[in-house]
């Protein structure tokens, strides 16, 4: 099986990509975590990175490309992944294709997670006061939300447009939200 998670940043993808990869037994690929590991280990593409995430917008599409690249090249892969956080715009949507096409390996589906910007402040709000993670200062969380609207929304008709996307409702408890997700994988490729 292999998934795209799309949605707005504290819309759930990586909430429910822990729980897919438990029960799909492949992968979860994140670059948001990818990007955070480089800046934890101090790696010179990791001190490039932190300054644009901080700021809440998007690191070069180059950068994330030979990154995927470099994860795609794991044996892990193989049987399939869960990706959160790419692509995140046109570009990269085409490059992700491009790369797949490559490795024989296309995308089943992509899943847009629907969830009110209301709420999305909210919880990234609450993960501020629990985890401090750098960039969800509400500076930072006002911009993802705009690089959101401007750059990524527009993936959702990029896979529309291929037949390969399910819109879910975010909102509920994350079982619930996991289950409308099982629903939609099960209605489209199965
Ligand atoms: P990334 O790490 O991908 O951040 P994001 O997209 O902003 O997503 P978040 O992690 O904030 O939210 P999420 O949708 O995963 O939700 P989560 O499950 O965590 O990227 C960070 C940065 O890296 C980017 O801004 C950019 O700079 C850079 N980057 C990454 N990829 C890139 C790319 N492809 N190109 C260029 N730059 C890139 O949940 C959020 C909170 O809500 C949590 O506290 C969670 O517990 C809670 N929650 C989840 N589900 C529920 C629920 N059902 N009910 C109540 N609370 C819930």
């Amino acid at each position: 099986m292999r998934l795209v998670l799309l949605g707005a940043p504290g819309s759930g993808k990586g909430t429910q990509a822990a729980k897919l990869k438990e029960h799909l037994q492949v992968p979860h690929i994140s670059t948001g975590e990818l990007l955070r590991a480089e800046v934890a280990a101090g790696s010179p593409l990791g001190r490039q990175a932190k300054e644009v995430m901080d700021r809440g917008e998007l690191v070069s599409d180059q950068i994330l490309l030979a990154m995927l690249e470099e994860r795609f090249s794991r044996d892990d892969t193989r049987q399939g992944f869960i990706l959160d956080g790419y692509p995140r715009n046109i570009a990269q949507a085409n490059a992700l294709d491009a790369l797949l096409q490559r490795l024989g390996q296309p995308v089943d589906l992509a899943i847009q997670l629907d969830v009110d910007p209301e709420l999305l402040i909210q919880r990234l709000a609450g993960r501020a006061q629990a985890e401090g993670r750098s960039d969800d200062s509400p500076d930072a969380v006002r911009n993802r939300l705009r690089v959101y609207n401007e750059a990524t929304a527009p993936v959702v008709d990029y896979y529309r447009g291929q037949h390969k996307l399910a819109c879910v409702f975010g909102v509920g408890s994350v079982d619930e939200v996991f289950a409308r997700i099982l629903a939609a994988v099960e209605e489209h490729i199965e």
